[in-house]
């Protein structure tokens, strides 16, 4: 349970909320480079931490993320032309360049200084790994560019897509770090889907529905591990990664690729779930890639031409009281990012927290929470940069390992949660 403040400081990030404060200290995902495809290309509206922003590709290949509206008298850039190095209003011609910077009025006198004094509010985009990044915090405090292991990869071992999702982050974000609704909830989909079938982990995870939780800090945010009877006494271990403010890593399932989210606000009622695939070692095989595209594994196939989920809540995720009865699916909806997102959804745009009732397998949540608490705090009060921005704290992995009972998991497998180029992921 969270009291009603808390609730609502981690829930809001628009401009000024501290919160707000804490995503604008890191590089996050804006859009996919395939959304700006080339040189003056048209631009993207994208709206993130409740501002609204057009991403831009100037002729000749500078990415920007500005102010949606004319500084002139307000109306949307949008409509404007992307043209010689600049983005010109459809209205009376004011012309900005990717950094906001106003450079031509051509309805004013020719002798006019004004362009100069007019700059929109600008961010600075980055390609990492098919993914454009931005950071929307104060200048002096940019952090270096995004070190995730699955945008530092070479390209054909990675793949990373997005969707709207239609609820605030955080209750999206606790999803994926809530290893316990597995075998209940994607029960099914384990065993069948390409992108998870066939590991003999999946065979622990389905027989001890059980898993004691291990939560311990990292120091980027937590180790959470899920544990489980494996043979002769034996544990099975998931440890997932979940790096502040919403990065998180599932822990891999024999040579199946590594996958995992960003929860990144749209506005306090709207997210997007970015989902990645990525193989440390080796490229994703023509199997995989044309599963990714298909919506399976955490991905999902599209309304055409958006990135809204073709499965949403107007057509009730197309549930399927059949399939659900006769054990075909557990809850009725196909697929793993229907299955969580159709029940993030139906919680409400923002869950209310002060009536909820946690139980034991709930410590990750608990512990995520808390350390975003205090991480706001330590930022708000004394400016301290919070865990995540440094990119050690990036350079992790997620693992699935066999352990003796006696051993504790953050010493035995302390090796296996760091992301090294080229060595193999602890996956079983
Ligand atoms: S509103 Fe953009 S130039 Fe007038
Ligand atoms: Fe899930």
């Amino acid at each position: 349970m969270l009291k009603k403040e808390h609730n609502d400081l981690l829930t809001q990030t628009g401009p000024g909320t501290p919160m707000g404060r804490l995503f604008r200290s890191y590089w996050i995902p804006a859009l996919l480079a395939e959304e700006l495809p080339e040189n003056d290309c048209p631009p993207v509206r994208v709206k993130l931490l409740s501002e609204r922003l057009l991403a831009l590709r100037d002729t000749k290949g500078r990415y920007g993320l500005i102010d949606e509206f004319c500084a002139h008298r307000g109306v949307s850039l949008w409509f404007g032309r992307n043209e010689d190095c600049g983005l010109r209003c459809a209205y009376h011609g004011w012309k900005y360049d990717v950094t906001g910077q106003c450079i031509d009025m051509p309805a004013e006198p020719e002798t006019s200084r004004f362009a100069d004094k007019i700059t929109l509010q600008s961010y600075p985009l980055i390609a990492r790994g098919g993914v454009l990044w931005t950071y929307m915090g104060p200048a002096d405090t940019q952090p270096p560019p995004p070190q995730w292991e699955f945008v530092t990869v070479p390209p054909p071992q990675t793949m990373t897509t997005k969707r709207l999702q239609e609820s605030n982050w955080l209750q999206a974000m606790e999803g994926g770090i809530d290893s316990s609704h597995v075998p209940f909830l994607h029960r099914s989909d384990l065993n069948t889907d390409p992108l998870f079938r066939g590991a003999k982990g999946n065979t622990y995870t389905l027989t001890d529905t059980r898993p004691v939780f291990e939560v311990v800090e990292s120091p980027g945010g937590l180790y959470i591990g899920a544990r489980r009877n494996a043979e002769d006494g034996n544990y099975y271990w998931r440890i997932t990664q979940w790096v502040m403010p919403s990065f998180t890593m599932i822990p891999p399932r024999g040579d199946h690729a590594i996958h995992g989210h960003l929860w990144i606000p749209i506005d306090d009622e709207n997210c997007w779930t970015w989902s990645y695939d990525y193989h440390p070692i080796r490229a994703l095989t023509d199997e995989e890639v044309a599963a990714i595209r298909a919506g399976k594994g955490i991905h999902v196939k599209y309304v055409p031409g958006t990135y809204r989920p073709f499965a949403n809540k107007d057509n009730d995720y197309l549930i399927d009281r059949s399939a659900q009865k006769a054990g075909r699916t557990f809850s009725g909806v196909e697929g793993f990012a229907m299955q969580d997102a159709s029940l993030q959804e139906s919680m409400g745009p923002i869950v209310d927290r002060t009536k909820e009732n946690l139980g034991t397998t709930d410590s990750g949540i608990i512990m995520a929470r808390q350390r975003l608490l205090r991480a706001v705090k330590a930022l708000s009060e004394n400016g301290m940069t919070p865990p995540g921005v440094d990119l050690a704290h990036q350079k992790v992995r997620s693992a699935s390992i066999i352990l003796p009972p006696d051993q504790p998991f953050t010493e035995a497998a302390r090796e296996v949660l760091i992301a090294r180029p080229a060595v193999a992921p602890a996956s079983v």
